[in-house]
């Protein structure tokens, strides 16, 4: 049984599957497309919006420190990231990496994994995009009502319903064609890239030295010491709760760490690249680095502002500006935060359905996911399923929980592909690797453990929710997805040890199991 569990996908099969004319998505983005495309999703909800709770109540000026150990975490990940997808150019990401290089379970995990981080993040920057709206609309003289705005601020029955609606309109907009999405995000990004410059720019203008004062705040004990709310790392060594100090900048980074979530993004978008071996690498590394620097530059600038115990937590950036007296900038820079939220929920919710159809088009998801668009080549069955759902879940569902539940996940597929680098060069050293992973195996095995170390940094209860949601993906894998893998079929089929499956094998066979 352990050898069906971790049979392995071969990489060229992995790449003639994308060859599929019926399960084949249009090669059309470059180097620069995917850049954009990182960028479009990496900046968003994190630096707009947890940058004001994060220095307020764990690290005060000291966040800036917390967005270079989350950066240098997501560049050591990043690294091994851009060997896989430079090797691997198919469609899903760490899923496909570890399913040619853990094995069959593992891959399933990963995967299972990445639709609660991509799902999760789309509803998480969906209900951020309403916040901005909302307070927009207010600026307006318009008040929606109370139970159809933020699930954070509503008593009793509720629904989000700004939220929801950007995700259907997304999901529109996705199931229309990549290319259309991509000059849209284009135009996004410019937008939101001025508001963070001018964040930058103008706000430099207004630093008050005395506000860094001290940079690392003392470390404070907290009350609510030894509940599941604290990091499971103080739990296990019955440390006492505490905030800010050097703690609280490993604290900060944890949740920070969503700010970069979305690199691994342009991974996804492997299979509709023009030569990815070069552009892949390129794409991940360098929107990482505009991205972090960026970052530290906005929470130095916003901290110099404003003292940090009196930052906003629901729009930090802009009420910066308001509290130095100039309304006028904070107006242009929460319009900026809205359009440009927009594209990093389009974006997280592009690399979902392409998990979901990479899952699908290997036979652990039913088939009929996996069948593109004969007109828009893209794949319209799981977008529309998972936009509906993610929207229902924007609707309903509070902000802050998911976010930490996303940024456990995300980590978590962090290890799976760093590990799966260090496995992949050993089986098929052949392979040709137009991005190789430096110091291998130290890399990822620093990537490895960084990972690890923000992972303890999170509540207990975050652990509790990740492990009840991953189970249920194992006994998923049990019930369908083992006695269904398309690869275990043609093992099987080859083998001779069972008859074939009754549709055709091989590459074409995927027709046949569509209506599974
Ligand atoms: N990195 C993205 C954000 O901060 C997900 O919103």
């Amino acid at each position: 049984m352990s050898s069906t569990l971790f049979r392995t996908k071969k990489v060229e099969q992995s790449i003639l599957d994308t060859e599929e004319p019926e399960h084949a998505l249009k090669k059309s983005l470059s180097a620069l497309d995917l850049t954009v495309f990182g960028v479009g999703v990496i900046i968003g909800t994190g630096i707009f919006v947890l940058t004001g709770t994060v220095a307020k109540n764990n690290a005060g000026p000291a966040v800036a420190l917390a967005f270079v150990v989350a950066g240098v975490v997501c560049a050591l990940a990043a690294l091994c990231y851009a060997e896989f997808a430079s090797t691997l150019p198919v469609a899903g990401s760490a899923y496909t990496f570890s399913y040619a290089s853990l094995g069959e379970l593992p891959a399933w995990i990963i995967g299972w994994d990445l639709v609660l981080e991509f799902a999760l993040g789309t509803a998480v920057v969906a209900v951020g995009w309403s916040g901005y709206i909302a307070s927009l609309l207010d600026n307006a003289g318009w008040h929606l009502p109370a139970a159809l705005g933020s699930r954070d601020a509503a008593d009793g029955f509720g629904f989000d319903i700004l939220a929801a609606a950007l995700v259907l309109l997304l999901t529109v907009i996705l199931v229309l064609g990549m290319k259309l999405s991509a000059r849209i995000t284009s135009l996004v990004v410019a937008v939101k890239v001025t508001v963070v410059l001018v964040v930058i720019v103008a706000g430099a203008f207004f630093i008050k030295g005395d506000n860094y004062d001290p940079f690392i705040p003392k470390a404070q004990e907290v009350e609510a010491g030894g509940g599941l709310d604290s990091p499971l790392i103080q739990l296990m060594f019955g440390w006492a709760p505490s905030n800010f100090g050097v703690m609280g900048i490993f604290t900060a980074a944890s949740v920070v760490f969503f700010a970069f979530i979305g690199f691994d993004v342009v991974a996804t978008a492997a299979e509709e690249t023009k030569d990815p071996q070069r552009a892949m690498p390129r794409g991940i590394l360098g929107s990482l680095l505009i991205c972090t620097t960026l970052y530290v530059a906005v929470s130095v600038v916003v901290t110099g502002m404003q003292h940090y115990s009196q930052l906003s937590v629901d729009a930090p950036l802009a009420d910066a500006f308001k509290a130095t007296g100039h309304p006028w900038y904070a107006g242009f820079i929460s319009f900026g935060a809205a359009v440009g939220l927009t594209t990093v929920c389009m974006i997280l919710l592009l690399g979902q359905t392409r998990v979901f159809f990479a899952m699908s088009r290997d036979g652990l998801l039913p088939r009929f996911f996996s069948r593109v668009h004969p007109r828009f080549q893209t794949p319209h069955r799981p977008t529309i399923l998972l936009g509906v759902i993610i929207a229902v879940v924007a609707g309903f569902t509070p902000l802050s929980e998911l976010a930490e539940l996303v940024n456990i996940g995300t980590l978590f597929a962090f290890v799976i592909v760093a590990v799966g680098v260090v496995i992949l060069r050993r089986t098929r050293p052949d392979l040709p690797r137009s991005f190789r992973t430096p110091w291998v195996p130290v890399l990822p095995i620093l990537s490895v453990g960084a990972s690890l170390w923000l992972m303890l940094n999170l509540p207990a209860e975050t652990w509790v929710r990740f492990g009840g949601w991953m189970l249920l993906g194992v006994v998923v894998y049990f019930l369908y997805g083992r006695s269904h893998s398309r690869l275990g079929q043609q093992l099987k089929a080859m083998a001779g040890a069972v008859p074939p499956p009754s549709g055709p094998s091989g590459s074409s066979g995927a027709s046949g199991r569509d209506t599974e």
